[in-house]
């Protein structure tokens, strides 16, 4: 949710801005804006509404020039999206101008408490209350800026990822952090910042993750520092980032997120890379190498996540419970949080996700961790705020992920807890020797058989544009296609606007049935493994009703054809490894509508990437 770039350096700032704002909008992207203290010493604020293009026409005769500035792409939270809500905000008397990531929740009791006193706000959001508040007591208290953020932040309720600039001081930026990310890059007498490495990698590989409640200090010419609410200095961790920049860029699709499906082969092979022997027999994890004990032990394993990724965690819960026999039950991390949930010291909690951002997993992490539960993180992003809380983990290692809708990171998720649950199954002896090196050689095939899956999608090109009017889908499977159902139907909804639903294929007739006619699209996976007869008694039921049927099979499959409209063949393979192959389709499929409906497929209307709000 939001994007926070700054520079600082002896370069021009504002295309490092602009740039940086451009690999970060996928965050946010409903307006924009810049601030740089130009050559004149003047602090000047430029934003507008809408994406990053609007705001450089906007900037085409405008003063950018500034060695120092900071910029900022927001998703709205207080205040409509429009220029006067879009970062930065001025101070009252435009001395100081911040952007903000996160939400201030005592906004309305500062705000009126600075109206008494005679400040006057320009915009309705939260974070005009921060720069007012910091600039109040700067004035009044005749403290530095430095100080005056210390005092403010004490006062501040709230999630938050802040850099303010102040026109009297042209060399420093301040930042800081509170449950949202901030990373500042270190160049060679320059400095850089960002709601994560992706604005920074360009220039530099060197970075600090700010911690909870630090402030970063960032002056020209001066070591960064880095201190505590209270004024303790802490100790730098610099660390190494390693992506590089072609894994940020399209690579000749037209989107990334067409890019980061085709991806998906190679991601996994990377996934399984140093997990998975040569041999294709043996799984090691080395979360599982360090903390076997506290894993083998587990009467019972939660599963925390939203979204995509608690789509996976449903996937995880029916591996674990049937490879490895531990009770597992999975959970709306939002709900969670809120629920007084019963968690003891003898439970596991697996928190997924692909950011390592979202604010209601890592409250969830929070509230499991006080209550003794051993905490284990499958996220993406290295370094992120959800790996830094939890006790172990393991990375997908698929690469940053910039499509809004997740699709690789999905993949990832499900193959970490396949290696997962059998290497916990391996050591409890819960499956054969046999069954283990059958499941873990046919892991490793997986990616060969996504690329047969890849093929399907001028077919699926095809296909997409019979269903470009549809209004409502339907998306049916059992057993371990179920989530892959719910999550073929979460994408439809995010990029083309269609309202769909995934169902459990045979609850269908205790209520959705009565929405079937010729007009709504069924989409059902019907791969053959147990619950083959039972799916085709399924297409059969909303065919008798009108539905018009694509079914999703096992390729060779001739029996199905007699029954449904359309069928997209898969490559076969074991039941629990279906969701790796059968998303594929589904995922093109939501893909090629969205763009024939001419949808900004990487940046849906209201979403934003990373959940770093409640
Ligand atoms: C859907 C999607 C979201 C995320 C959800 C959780 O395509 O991307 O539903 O899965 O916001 O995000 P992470 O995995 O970053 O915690």
């Amino acid at each position: 949710m939001c994007g926070i770039v700054g520079y600082i350096g002896t370069k021009q700032a504002y295309p490092i801005l602009i740039k940086g704002l451009r690999r970060l909008e996928y965050r946010g992207y409903d307006s924009a804006g810049v601030a740089m203290i130009g050559q004149s010493g003047s602090l000047n604020v430029y934003k507008t509404k809408g994406k990053v293009d609007n705001l450089t026409d906007y900037c085409t005769d405008k003063d950018i020039s500034g060695c120092i500035g900071i910029a900022h792409t927001r998703w709205a939270t207080h205040g409509e999206p429009s220029a006067r809500n879009a970062h930065p905000h001025y101070s009252q008397s435009h001395n100081l101008a911040i952007i903000h990531n996160g939400i201030i929740e005592n906004y309305a009791d500062i705000k009126s408490r600075l109206q008494e006193k005679g400040v006057t706000f320009a915009s309705d959001t939260d974070t005009e209350v921060l720069v007012q508040l910091v600039e109040y007591i700067m004035s009044s208290k005749n403290l530095t800026l430095l100080e005056a953020v210390q005092t403010a932040l004490y006062q501040v309720i709230g999630a938050y990822a802040i850099a303010i600039l102040d026109k009297r001081d042209p060399h420093q930026i301040i930042a800081a952090r509170k449950q949202s990310p901030l990373v500042v890059g270190i160049g060679e007498g320059e400095f850089f910042l960002g709601s994560d490495a992706s604005p920074i990698i360009e220039y530099t590989d060197k970075v600090v993750y700010l911690e909870d409640g630090n402030i970063a200090v960032i002056r020209l010419g001066e070591e960064l520092k880095v201190m505590s609410i209270h004024g303790e200095e802490q100790a730098l961790q610099v660390k190494k980032v390693d992506i590089d920049l072609g894994q940020i860029e399209k690579g000749g699709y037209p989107h990334f997120m067409l890019k980061e499906i085709f991806e998906q082969p190679e991601c996994l092979t990377n996934c399984m890379r140093g997990r998975i022997n040569v041999e294709g027999n043996q799984v090691t994890l080395s979360a599982m190498i360090d903390h076997h004990q506290k894993l083998l032990k587990a009467k019972r394993i939660v599963i925390v996540a939203c979204g995509t990724s608690w789509h996976a965690g449903l996937i995880g819960k029916q591996l674990i419970e049937s490879l490895c026999r531990i009770p597992c039950e999975v959970e709306y991390a939002s709900e969670f949080r809120y629920r007084n949930p019963v968690v003891t010291k003898d439970d596991v909690v697996i928190a997924i996700s692909q950011s390592g951002e979202t604010a209601d997993t890592l409250a969830a992490i929070q509230l499991a961790k006080e209550r003794g539960a051993f905490i284990y993180g499958i996220c993406n992003a290295i370094g992120s705020s959800i790996p830094r809380a939890t006790d172990t983990g393991t990375y997908i290692h698929v690469g940053p992920e910039i499509g809004v809708a997740s699709t690789k990171a999905f993949t990832g998720q499900v193959t970490v807890l396949s290696m997962l649950a059998l290497c916990l199954a391996d050591k409890l002896g819960t499956i054969t020797k046999e069954e283990y090196q059958l499941m873990v050689s046919e892991l490793t095939r997986i990616p060969k058989k996504m690329e047969r899956a890849l093929q399907a999608n001028e077919q699926i090109k095809h296909l997409a544009m019979i269903f470009t009017y549809a209004k409502n889908c339907l998306y049916l499977g059992r057993g371990y296609n179920y989530p892959v159902a719910l999550e073929g139907a979460l994408k439809l909804k995010e990029i083309s606007y269609i309202h769909a639903e995934g169902y459990p294929a045979a609850e269908m007739k205790h209520g959705p049935i009565a929405l079937i006619d010729s007009e709504m699209p069924v989409f059902v996976i019907a791969t053959r493994d147990r619950l083959y007869e039972k799916v085709i008694s399924n297409i059969q039921e909303v065919r008798a009703r009108g539905g018009r049927v694509t079914a999703l099979v096992t390729a060779g499959d001739e029996l199905i054809s007699q029954y449904a409209d359309h069928v997209i063949e898969l490559p076969d393979t074991l039941e629990c490894f279906q969701p790796l192959i059968a998303s594929i389709p589904l995922q093109l499929l939501a893909y090629h509508i969205a763009v024939c409906k001419g949808k900004d497929v990487d940046r849906p209307r209201n979403l934003a990437k990373s959940v770093t709000v409640e």
